[in-house]
């Protein structure tokens, strides 16, 4: 599949003020500064269609981005930016489950894990959310040319089995860099492939 117009629709703080015309939704989480806004901007070869940033703490708001007129990107803001107060992080948070569990139009959740990294505590307690809520998601590993191929393959290997722990089998697993594009193509056919299925 490729994507053909990416428009930004509206920014939303409660689902309940998400755009009316309903289309199928998929939606971008992950860590602050994992990379979400870029691979959004990467997927639809647009970019400055997301805000991006070398801060973290971009992303603040839900934003949904038309594609070819006929589903949703999603870009959530991050989860777990330490430096923000109690009260804005869990303005946020609150804001992130708000959408996750009521958006009825929503088909898949990407969660976003930074393939140079361990995983978190916070990226633990987040897939355990979904696993328990039974929110469909999917994995990717972000900023994939940040590390040479050895140590790519070796993180990405540990962390699929440190998630092994938790879960009997894993949910589709892809490698990207929103700067090479590696990983793109397969994401695109992935998404289409769903698409299909419900319709
Ligand atoms: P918040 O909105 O703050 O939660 O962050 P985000 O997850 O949307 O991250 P964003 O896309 O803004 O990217 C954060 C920083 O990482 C920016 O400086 C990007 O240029 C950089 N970045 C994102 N993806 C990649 C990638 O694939 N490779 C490299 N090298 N840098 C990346
Ligand atoms: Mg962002």
């Amino acid at each position: 599949m490729e994507i053909h117009q990416a428009v930004f629709v509206a920014s939303s703080t409660r689902v309940a003020d998400k755009p009316k015309e309903l289309h199928p939704e998929f939606a971008f989480i992950g860590r602050s500064n994992v990379g979400k806004s870029s691979l959004i901007n990467c997927l639809c070869n647009k970019k400055s269609l997301a805000r991006t940033s070398s801060t973290p703490g971009k992303t603040q708001c839900v934003n949904h981005f038309l594609v070819d007129g006929k589903w949703y990107i999603v870009d959530l803001p991050g989860y777990g930016f330490a430096k923000l107060s109690k009260k804005m992080r869990e303005n946020i948070e609150g804001m992130i489950k708000d959408y996750i569990l009521n958006s009825q139009e929503l088909v898949l959740l990407f969660v976003l894990l930074d393939s140079r990294h361990k995983l978190l505590k916070n990226d633990l307690e987040f897939l355990t959310m979904l696993g328990e809520e039974g929110v469909p998601f999917s994995i990717i590993f972000t900023k994939s040319d940040k590390v040479g191929k050895n140590i790519l393959v070796s993180r990405v290997e540990s962390n699929k089995k440190e998630l092994l722990n938790y879960w009997e089998e894993l949910p589709p697993v892809f490698v990207t860099s929103s700067h090479t594009g590696k990983g793109r193509e397969e994401l695109l056919e992935y998404i289409g492939n769903t698409l299909t299925t419900i319709n």
